[in-house]
């Protein structure tokens, strides 16, 4: 049976009444759909500061009728996020876990550098996706979820700080075709590119919108409203990807 998912990223959540009222827009609109989707993918960045109240904040917020997937972002904290957002310890190593998902499966990866705004999979991170697609098997269609997107979108504040070391990913991609799309945030526009052969399909964001260079020298869009992606996996391991505002 298809799998209907929704993407959120880029809440930035920062204590503001503004981050507040954008990410409760945006959790009350697919909180309300006649139909739920089969589980929520949020794609980092979802703290601004990475502070223990962001995340106290996000945990209520991120609450749904339907499985919310989280992975960090470079704004995120990974000690708070555990301790706060996941109910864990503290501990600072990268935070990837693997959901069942109907059919499917959904890998939410840590691509994040501690300190830093460019991505990269650490080698724990590439042998546990090694590790977990083997594990599922060909006959499993996989996505995997991670902030940085791995290629370059023509803007230079996300060309400036996307995902690094990208051989090994396409190594993955080649040993494990089961993998449908690579789905990403960090950019805050919608975006759709290919990397190594499989989509990428990048979310909008929550928080604030990326002016492309040809539309303006302000990059930073704070009144277009929050965004989301909506994706359907078919039967025969079809994305189809349908990008909406949320006025
Ligand atoms: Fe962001
Ligand atoms: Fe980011």
């Amino acid at each position: 049976m298809a799998l209907l998912l929704a993407q959120l990223s880029d809440f930035h959540l920062d204590g503001t009444a503004r981050s507040t009222e954008r990410a409760l827009r945006v959790m009350d609109h697919l909180r309300a759909l006649p139909t739920a989707p089969d589980a929520l993918l949020v794609t980092g960045d979802i703290a601004d500061h990475g502070a223990p109240e962001e995340y106290r904040e996000a945990a209520g917020l991120l609450t749904a009728p339907f499985p919310v997937l989280c992975c960090p972002g470079n704004h995120d904290e990974r000690r708070a996020y555990r301790e706060v957002l996941l109910g864990e310890a503290a501990e600072p190593g990268p935070i990837n876990r693997a959901h069942r998902v109907g059919d499917a499966v959904v890998l939410m990866c840590d691509a994040t550098i501690p300190g830093r705004n460019e991505g990269w999979l650490a080698p724990e991170t590439v042998s546990w996706i090694d590790a977990t697609l083997t594990a599922f098997g060909p006959g499993v269609p996989a996505l995997i979820a991670f902030h940085q997107p791995p290629v370059a979108l023509h803007h230079p504040l996300p060309d400036g700080s996307c995902l690094g070391d990208t051989e090994e990913l396409a190594e993955l991609l080649a040993a494990h075709p089961q993998v449908v799309a690579l789905l990403t945030g960090h950019a805050h526009t919608a975006a759709v590119s290919l990397f190594a052969g499989v989509p990428v399909v990048v979310a909008p964001a929550v928080t604030w919108t990326l002016r492309m260079p040809w539309e303006s020298d302000d990059p930073a869009d704070r009144a277009a409203p929050p965004g989301l992606a909506f994706h359907v996996l078919d039967d025969d391991r079809r994305l189809t990807t349908h990008f909406r505002v949320v006025s």
